[in-house]
């Protein structure tokens, strides 16, 4: 089972991805994490994609393509892929499913979380991620543990129950979360029509603005209904 989560950015696509692969068997691949991990690793790749994530851009299709294959030669991805945030482009999606028709496979869902601009500020803009585990909190939302205060202005250092330091995204500031949600309406929500016209991709729409539990219960509902 292979399977698309697409949404603008702060969707909540990492949230639900671990009840998704669960439920089917399958790992997830993210593409920003992979984007994310290249950077954080300062490899040749990770130096060419730095411009382009750390401003909310998207990185060019061949660049994402070869960091992704990396990832696709490991033998995890045999029983199908959660395929997170990927694709963003008319080209990648092409070049996914040549890669799955390689294999005898093809995209069996695209899951769309829709969510309002608004909220992928918000959320995006007060996301804490553990760097370990990339579990996600939220300083509203899902609030996180006050670790310590800073010693010079008192501002809370947050961490996770077991104590891990949070850390905020290197696109999270306001400027970088709004040039992200622009290229999604320009670049890649058009894709979705193309994925469910064009490639006869099963397309369903989520709503992604009630609480997370409520989704995820949606989520397996299509599941149950529709791909078992
Ligand atoms: P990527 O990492 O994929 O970022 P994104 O698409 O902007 O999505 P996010 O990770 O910000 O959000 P999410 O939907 O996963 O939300 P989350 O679950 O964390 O990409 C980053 C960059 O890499 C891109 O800008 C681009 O440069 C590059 N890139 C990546 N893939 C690429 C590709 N294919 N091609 C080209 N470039 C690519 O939730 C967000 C927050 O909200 C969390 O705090 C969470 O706790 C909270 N939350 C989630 N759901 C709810 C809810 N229902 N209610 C309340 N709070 C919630």
């Amino acid at each position: 089972m292979d399977i698309i989560l697409h949404g603008p950015p702060g969707a909540g696509k990492g949230t639900q991805s671990e009840n998704i692969c669960e439920k089917l068997g399958i790992v997830a691949i993210s593409t920003g994490d992979l984007i994310r991990t290249e950077i954080k690793n300062g490899t040749e790749l990770g130096k060419t994609v730095k411009a382009y994530s750390s401003q909310g851009r998207l990185v060019p299709d061949e660049t994402v393509m070869q960091i992704l294959a990396k990832r696709l030669e490991q033998d995890d991805v045999a029983n199908g892929v959660l395929f997170d945030g990927f694709p963003r482009t008319s080209n990648q999606a092409k070049m996914l499913k040549e890669w799955l028709g390689a294999r005898g496979r093809s995209v069996n869902a695209v899951f769309s979380l829709e969510i309002t601009d608004e909220e992928a500020m918000f959320r995006c803009t007060y996301r804490l991620t553990n760097p370990e585990t990339k579990k996600t909190y939220h300083i509203y939302y899902h609030k996180p543990k006050i670790l310590a205060r800073s010693e010079t202005d008192q501002t809370p250092i947050f961490a996770c129950p077991n104590g891990t330091k949070l850390v905020m995204r290197d696109d999270a500031l306001p400027s970088k979360v709004q040039t992200r949600i622009d290229t999604y309406h320009a670049e890649t929500k058009p894709l979705l029509e193309q994925l469910e016209k064009d490639f006869n991709y099963k397309v369903f729409k989520v709503d992604g603005m009630p609480y997370i539990d409520d989704i995820k219960e949606e989520i397996n509902q299509i599941i149950q209904e529709n791909l078992r």
